[in-house]
Parts: structure tokens; C-alpha cells; sequence
């Protein structure tokens, strides 16, 4: 086990990291070429550890104890006895190999050395260095002392030795270790792609606002903050960069495709909550929340039809329905006046009225997606009549949950941003960036997503997952939804998701 150790850059990340070992009970030396910033990451950390103890998190003693174990360092060559150096300086190649070469002068044969580089690849930090085996990815969240997870990366040429002992290090810390390879964006900031960009192409096709994609994506399958809060809070100059490297670093595999919308944002400067305007306002730092339509209540006239196989489903369109003093028909045909509300997977409004030969002029679509008892969506077409969408909407929110009315899209909001979740977390496991498990905690852990990529296709059922994509597939014209062939094969075989390429 470790037991010294260098942080180099104590900006946002190094003084965490420096926090964390501290805390688990390392000595740990930090340095940055600015004295002033190791002072000011020294106070930072005591200052936390002393809410911590306000909240009886620790008691006095411990906090001296680990303010004790941080100590500065006034020049690199102080850190000749560390048995491990991270380093979390300026996210520069040039930079960081340079580091690097500095620190092989000065420290022994068997020190590691760690990058906590969030974009570049590990294996071109280590090709300089004249021990390309002892240099390793060790890439922490911010703000590291709370997010529980760090990615452990495996250069091309990495002793499988250190992985391991930073593996273990991470352990004794309480942070979950996710191997990964040095692929492009590791393993999460890979995984994380497909929920902003999916949301900024259904942003370009006009689909929906960004605050009602929001909605649904928090009401629906319950994430925490929606895409757009997200890029607000994240920095959107932050998140296009990513979405960029990673999309060059794949050599433009469409799956990965950035957004003008993003760019040309960056460029005007509305990069979230940081320069007071993003997808949001903000006012003092705090979000002005768009105010959701009121549509004005209209007499329903007409009674309503609905194609769907979820007997479940019926029975809550049919009680909304009964609110509103409307009629479900249960005939096998929608009558002449009826408004026929459809319910498909992948396809959008437009393609699945046609398929089944319907009135485009009284035909809508409804997420079978949606959480029915927070938030209902309502799908229109170019040919559907407004006083038929205010009929439905009005009919849909008889009990008082909102009801989004959106544009035609293959998938509506929550399948195509889900589908594409999980068909990339199934691509991850596929190219064998990680397991299956490994996947769904870590996702879970640095994302905060309420599940894990592989139990989102199990919550929405994997064959409806598969049957999205074919179908947006198929719309588009696009690779950019080809199913992975880790989902395709396990919906073949019937087995979870979870299920490795071959069994022990
Ligand atoms: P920061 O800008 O807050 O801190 C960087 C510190 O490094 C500064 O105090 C600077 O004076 C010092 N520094 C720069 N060049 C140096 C050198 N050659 N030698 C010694 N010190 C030097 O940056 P932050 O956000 O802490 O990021 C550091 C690294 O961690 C970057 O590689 C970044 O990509 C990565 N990272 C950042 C995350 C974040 O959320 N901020 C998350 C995960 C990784």
C-alpha cells in the first residue's frame, strides 16, 4: 500500500484528492508551481473538514490528525520519497509529459506515477516517460472528497501491478475503483455522451424546449437534473469540449455527434449558470424556471380511441378519460369523429398513423415510456388539428398531471434519450471497456443517474429498447442508432442485459 504521497496542482481536484488520502490515513505532499494555491487548497480542505466536525462528522483530534498528514511542499525535489504521484496540473499533453519527465529525475524506481487527466489519452502522457509502465490513470470527480469513484486506467503499456495497488489504494479510501483501458473518455465520460447529445439533436429537430425535454426526463425515468440543467451547470464550453474530443478521439462515429446548437452557444457566450445565461436565466445564481403553458380549457366533444396492447395503459387512459367526461371506444376501429391516440416505440406520430392506416388530421401519439402518474407526453403531427391536441391534452390532464405536448419525434423524449443510454452502455461493455456491473455502479455513482445503463433496458424491457432503435434506425436512415451487437444478441437469446460474451 501506498503510504506517501505526492499531489501536484492544488487547484480543484488536487486538493481533494490530497483530502481524501489524508483522510484514509496517507501522508500526502502537494505542490503547485503558485505557493499562494497550495495555501489556499491547505485552508479549503481544513475549512471542510471543520464543517465536517461542526456536524460531528469527526472529532477534533481526527481533523488535526488529517490537516496534519497535508503538508506543502516549496519544490518538486521534495517529493523524492513519495511512492506515488498524482498529479493534477493543467490539461495540457505537452505540460504533464514534461511533469513527468522532471519527476522520473527525482523520484525512486518504484514510484507511480498517476495522471488525473480527464480528456487525454494516459498511453501519449506515458510514451515520454522512460518507465511508461509505472504511469497510470487515476481520474477522480469533482469535488473528489464526495464522489465516491474513481476511474483506475490502464495504459497500453501500465504494470498490471500498479493497477492493482492504486486499486486497492482507492478501496481503503472508499472509493469504488472502475478499471477502465485508455479508451477515449474513459469509461464514464464516454458513457455519458449519449444523454446530452440525444438531447441537443431532439433540441435541433424542434422537438420539444429545453425545459419541458427537462421535465419529462425528471418526471420520466427520474434523473435528477435534465440535460439542459446539466450543460447549464456543468459549463456548456465545458461539455461541447468533451463531446468534441470524444467524437474526434472515435474518428466521427456518428453515435457521438456533437451539436452546432452547442457550438454556436459557446461561441455567444451562454454557457450556463457561470455567465448568468444558459438554457436557463439566472438570477443571483438561481435558476428562473420557464413557467409550464396553461392552455385554455376547451369543451371536449370528441371520444377517443386508443391502439395499445397494455391492458394496464387502457385502464389509466380510460379513467383520465372518465375525469374528463370523455369516452374510450373499445371497438376494433376508431369512429369518424374519434381521436385516435397511438402508442409507438421508435417510430414517430407521422410513421405509425400511416402503418395503421389512420386519420392524420385526429391522430396523436402518448409515451408508453412516461410515468403516467407525474407527467403524461402527447405527441402531435404536422397534419393534427389544434382544437383535436387541446382536446387531448385537456382529456390527458383531467386528474391534474401535467401532460407535454411536443413535436413528432421518432421516440418521443424518454425512449430515444434511454435507448441511446443503453445502446452506448452496451457498446462499452461490448468493446470491453468495462463489466457489466462495473458499468451500471460507476454510472450510478459519478452521473448520478437513477440506473445504470444495463438496468435502464431492464426497467423499459430490453426488446423494447432494441425495437426504439431499429425503428429510429430506420426513420433517420442513420448509423448514429444502430443497435449495439451486445443488446441485439441478448434480446435474440433472452438474457439480461448483464450477461457476459461467454460463460466461464
Ligand atoms: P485547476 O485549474 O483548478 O488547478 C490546476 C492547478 O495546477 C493550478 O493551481 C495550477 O497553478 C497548477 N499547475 C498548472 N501547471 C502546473 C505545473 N506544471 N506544475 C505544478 N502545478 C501546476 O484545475 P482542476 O480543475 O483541478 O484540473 C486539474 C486536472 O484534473 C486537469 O487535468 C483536469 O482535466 C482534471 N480533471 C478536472 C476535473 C474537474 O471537474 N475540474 C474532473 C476530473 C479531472
Amino acid at each position: 500500500m501506498f503510504k506517501r504521497i505526492g499531489v501536484i496542482g492544488a487547484g480543484a481536484m488536487g486538493r481533494g484528492i490530497a483530502q481524501l488520502f489524508a483522510s484514509s490515513g496517507q501522508q500526502v505532499l502537494l505542490f503547485d508551481t503558485r505557493a499562494e494555491a497550495i495555501d489556499e487548497a491547505l485552508a479549503f480542505n481544513r475549512n471542510l473538514l471543520q464543517r465536517a466536525q461542526a456536524k460531528g462528522k469527526l472529532t477534533e483530534a481526527e481533523l488535526e490528525a488529517i490537516v496534519a498528514r497535508m503538508q506543502p511542499a516549496a519544490k518538486l525535489s521534495d517529493l523524492a520519497d513519495c511512492d506515488l504521484v498524482i498529479e493534477a496540473i493543467v490539461e495540457l499533453l505537452e505540460v504533464k509529459q514534461k511533469l513527468f519527465a522532471d519527476l522520473e529525475a527525482i523520484v525512486s524506481a518504484d514510484c507511480v506515477l498517476a495522471t488525473n487527466t480527464s480528456s487525454l489519452s494516459v498511453t501519449r502522457i506515458a510514451s515520454t516517460a522512460k518507465h511508461p509502465e509505472r504511469v497510470a490513470g487515476f481520474h477522480f470527480f469533482n469535488p473528489v472528497p464526495l464522489m465516491k469513484i474513481v476511474e483506475v486506467v490502464r495504459g497500453e503499456r501500465t504494470d498490471e501491478r500498479h493497477i492493482q495497488a492504486l486499486v486497492a489504494l482507492a478501496d481503503q479510501a472508499g472509493h469504488f475503483p472502475a478499471i477502465t483501458p485508455d479508451t477515449p473518455g474513459f469509461l464514464v465520460n464516454h458513457a455519458g455522451r449519449a444523454f446530452g447529445t440525444e438531447a441537443l439533436r431532439m433540441l435541433s429537430e424542434g422537438v420539444a424546449t429545453p425545459s419541458q425535454i427537462d421535465r419529462i426526463l425528471r418526471d420520466g425515468p427520474g434523473f435528477r437534473m435534465g440535460p439542459f440543467e446539466l450543460f447549464d451547470l456543468t459549463g456548456l464550453d465545458v461539455s461541447h469540449a468533451v463531446m468534441e474530443s470524444v467524437y474526434e478521439q472515435f474518428y466521427h462515429d456518428p453515435r457521438y455527434t456533437p451539436s452546432f446548437i452547442a457550438a454556436q452557444r459557446v461561441a455567444a457566450g451562454l454557457l450556463g449558470r457561470k455567465t448568468g445565461q444558459g438554457f436557463y436565466r439566472y438570477e443571483d445564481g438561481q435558476k428562473i424556471e420557464p413557467a409550464e403553458a396553461q392552455p385554455e380549457t376547451v369543451l371536449i366533444t370528441r371520444p377517443f380511441w386508443l391502439e395499445t396492447d397494455d391492458d394496464a395503459l387502457r385502464g389509466q387512459v380510460s379513467e383520465v378519460l372518465t375525469k374528463a367526461g370523455a369516452t374510450l371506444e373499445t371497438g376494433s376501429k376508431p369512429s369518424d369523429d374519434a381521436i385516435c391516440l397511438v402508442t409507438p416505440l421508435g417510430d414517430d406520430c407521422s410513421s405509425a398513423l400511416t402503418q395503421l392506416g389512420l386519420p392524420a388530421e385526429r391522430t396523436l401519439a402518448l409515451d408508453s415510456f412516461a410515468n403516467w402518474d407525474k407527467r403524461r407526453t402527447l405527441m402531435r403531427q404536422p397534419a393534427a388539428r389544434a382544437d383535436v391536441v387541446a382536446q387531448a391534452r385537456q382529456a390527458l390532464g383531467a386528474d391534474g398531471v401535467p401532460v407535454e405536448v411536443i413535436n413528432d419525434s421518432p421516440g418521443f423524449v424518454i425512449q430515444r434519450l434511454i435507448a441511446s443510454v443503453v445502446n452506448l452502455g452496451c457498446e462499452i461493455v461490448q468493446k470491453g471497456i468495462t463489466a457489466p456491473q462495473t458499468l451500471d455502479r460507476a454510472i450510478q455513482l459519478a452521473l448520478g443517474y437513477p440506473k445504470g445503463p444495463l438496468a435502464f433496458g431492464e426497467h423499459y424491457g430490453e426488446a423494447n429498447i432494441l425495437a426504439v432503435l431499429n425503428n429510429l434506425q430506420s426513420n433517420y436512415g442513420e448509423p448514429r442508432y444502430r443497435p449495439s451487437p451486445w443488446l441485439r444478441r441478448r434480446v435474440q437469446l433472452d438474457l439480461p442485459l448483464t450477461t457476459p460474451d461467454f460463460q466461464e
